[in-house]
């Protein structure tokens, strides 16, 4: 399968890179600035392609391959920490989680759109069960919950848009991940999370259109 996958150069984007190369993949992955971990691969089927999902690009100038089988829309910020309360958010910060976290995967997508198509291909947006409404008991986190919410919004809009034109599209949760975002906390590692949530990409079809599935493969309310 050719996969891409986006803030692919460390945490859960370095984790699915790992996780489809080992099984013999072609990976195309994306990185904003820096290699990190891409750069200790040693593998002829590892690509890199750097970009940065906050800016608006046209992937004919970039090495992309013709045919995507599986897009993985991983990359995100989780904004300002301590400063996401009622009183502290700022109107730049709402603005600028939500560039990457939603408009990100979206600008990926329109980008790609035909190469997914030529391989009657799979979606997935990795969203955050802070983006839902239904989840939401302790408030505050306003900009990483509202960009996450809205990622969450215009998957489903994709699942139902591509669906006649043979590509799914589903919406992920990672869990609470040990990884650069959560300073190293986390329920889970990375292996774990990344083995759950490809084993849920490889049953897509399974879910309803546009739901929203957690990495043990649990339906979300959003
Ligand atoms: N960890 C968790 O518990 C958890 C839970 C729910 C959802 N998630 C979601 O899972 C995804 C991966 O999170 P993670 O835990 O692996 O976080 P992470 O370790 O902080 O990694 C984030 C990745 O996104 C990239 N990125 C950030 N801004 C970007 C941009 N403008 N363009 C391209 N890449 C960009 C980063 O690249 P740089 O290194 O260049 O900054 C990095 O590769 C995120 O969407 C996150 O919201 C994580």
């Amino acid at each position: 399968m050719n996969i891409v996958i986006t803030g692919a150069n460390r945490g859960l984007g370095l984790g699915f890179v790992q996780h489809y190369l080992s099984k013999g993949d072609e990976v195309w992955a994306c990185y904003r600035s820096n290699l990190d971990g891409l750069a200790d691969i040693q593998s002829d089927k590892l690509h890199t392609v750097q970009l940065d999902v906050s800016q608006d690009f046209d992937a004919n100038t970039l090495d992309f391959p013709e045919s995507i089988d599986l897009l993985i829309n991983n990359a995100g910020i989780y904004g300002p920490y301590g400063g996401q309360d009622l009183d502290s958010i700022t109107s730049e910060a709402m603005l600028d989680v939500f560039n990457i976290d939603c408009v990100g995967p979206l600008r990926v997508v329109q980008q790609l759109k035909e190469r997914i198509i030529n391989a009657g291909g799979t979606i997935a947006n990795i969203s955050s069960k802070m983006g839902s409404s239904d989840d939401n008991g302790s408030g505050g986190t306003y900009a990483y919950r509202a960009a996450k919410a809205g990622l969450i919004i215009i998957s489903k809009s994709m699942a139902i848009d591509l669906k006649p034109l043979g590509v799914s599209v589903i919406t992920l949760h990672p869990g609470w991940v040990t990884t650069d975002m959560t300073h190293q906390s986390g329920l889970i590692d990375v292996q774990t999370s990344v083995a759950g949530m490809t084993d849920v990409i490889s049953r897509v079809d399974d879910y309803e259109l546009g739901q929203f599935v957690a990495f043990d493969g649990q339906v979300i309310p959003f």
